[in-house]
């Protein structure tokens, strides 16, 4: 018996496109993984070598990290049911903003649930009616709602959007604001989709021509740029004093879950009593609190890891380059192949996936439309055969399909 649905539900009937694709086979979207180990995946009783996944330390599959979560949920239970505001706060939080803080060399941190919701938390408690908001138009999706947040909640912020990188661009944009209102610039330090790095000491000179603030989003650039994995400042010399706020995820190199915001003592007070997805979710469970903590010691103790990281990146990118694809600008653990045709986009993928490498296809409105690719990406503990069989992979369909020659 079919259901009449009301009309709210009815439309959801007339998305067919994911329904399509999966029956073309071309489908590449919530794949279930059974087993995890290393840089391998198990989907469908295969072995896949992932070359799709943000865990770019290997941390996410380290027995110290499971070992540590394992304690801590014995210790503080498998939830802490309550909003850092009320009955969610732990000593084991505040242990780890304290380390964050050190380690982004800021005064002080402030843990949230989810990246996405750092990001929707800072953003939209910072600013008052009135201000602007200047981002990076390659900049996250999570940037972008923590945006939309701060619209819904107190109307007429002003939005304004540059050219990615360009700080020609961002000039331009500064240039028009009346000088006494309140400005943000908010930036990805290594851009999730491409990988390359914002060009952080000429975003600060022309933040401060014109009294602006810097914001960073380090999701991809903690634990994967600069010598130590200290991220975009230490990239560009050790100078972590570029960005008024540092925000990153812990769901990349620090295998957990969780997010955190880095700044003054004032600017971290402020956004603690005003961020609504902080007060009003619930906490950071401790197991991965535990998990973030000893990823963060790790990171901090043996800088190996960030050594092989680093290599890995290197030979994947030049690998791809030697083949003739387009990588972009790419500098980090993140290698896009821009195809621009979504069609042979998901065809590549496909014929890799099939092949047993896990890749991401990537398409508007993640990135412009012309801009379809598929998004590759290297962990420390890859092997170099493991990268070098990949390209080969890739590069035999890639010319098949006349994406190179
Ligand atoms: C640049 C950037 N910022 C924020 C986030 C959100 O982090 P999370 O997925 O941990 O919520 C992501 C996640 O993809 C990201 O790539």
């Amino acid at each position: 018996m079919t259901r009449q649905l009301p009309p709210m539900l009815e439309r959801c009937t007339q998305f067919t496109l994911a329904e399509e694709a999966r029956d073309s086979g071309l489908y590449p979207f919530f794949k279930p993984i059974s087993q995890s180990a290393g840089a391998y995946v198990y989907i469908d009783g295969r072995k896949l070598s992932m070359f799709g996944s943000n865990n770019y330390l290997g941390l996410a599959n380290d027995p110290r990290m499971a070992e540590a979560a394992q304690q801590a949920a014995s210790r503080y239970g498998t939830s802490c049911s309550g909003s850092r505001f009320m009955n969610g706060t732990l000593d084991l939080h505040e242990e780890l903003e304290q380390q964050l803080a050190d380690f982004v060399q800021k005064e002080a941190a402030l843990c949230f649930t989810t990246g996405y919701q750092t990001n929707l938390g800072a953003i939209s408690a910072l600013v008052q009616r009135g201000d602007h908001l200047i981002v990076d138009k390659f900049d996250h999706a999570s940037i972008m709602d923590g945006v939309f947040l701060a619209q819904g909640m107190k109307k007429s912020i002003n939005l304004h959007r540059f050219r990615h990188n360009d700080m020609d661009d961002l000039e331009k944009v500064l240039r028009k604001l009346p000088v006494n209102e309140a400005k943000m610039i908010i930036v990805d330090g290594v851009f999730s989709m491409e990988g390359d790095i914002a060009l952080l000491p000429q975003l600060r000179e022309v933040a401060d021509r014109y009294n602006a603030a810097i914001y960073l989003d380090e999701a991809h650039a903690l634990g994967v740029v600069g010598e130590s994995g200290r991220g975009t400042g230490e990239h560009w010399g050790g100078r972590y004093d570029l960005a008024d706020l540092v925000m990153c995820t812990f769901s990349k190199s620090f295998g957990s879950i969780g997010g955190f915001l880095a700044g003054d003592h004032a600017v971290i007070d402020y956004v603690k009593h005003f961020a609504r997805p902080l007060i009003f979710s619930a906490s950071m469970p401790p197991a991965n609190i535990a998990a973030a903590m000893t990823a963060l010691k790790i990171i901090r103790e043996d800088t190996s890891l960030v050594a092989s990281l680093q290599r890995n990146a290197k030979l994947l990118r030049e690998g791809f380059l030697s083949y003739g694809f387009d990588v972009g600008t790419t500098e980090t653990a993140i290698v896009p192949l821009i195809i621009g045709d979504n069609e042979k986009t998901f065809l590549l993928w496909r014929h890799a996936y099939e092949q047993g490498i896990y890749v991401n296809p990537v398409i508007s409105p993640a990135v412009p439309p012309s801009r379809a690719l598929l998004r590759t990406s290297c962990m420390a503990v890859h092997t170099p055969d493991q990268i070098e069989h990949a390209v080969d992979v890739l590069a035999s369909e890639a010319k098949r399909l006349g994406i190179i020659h």
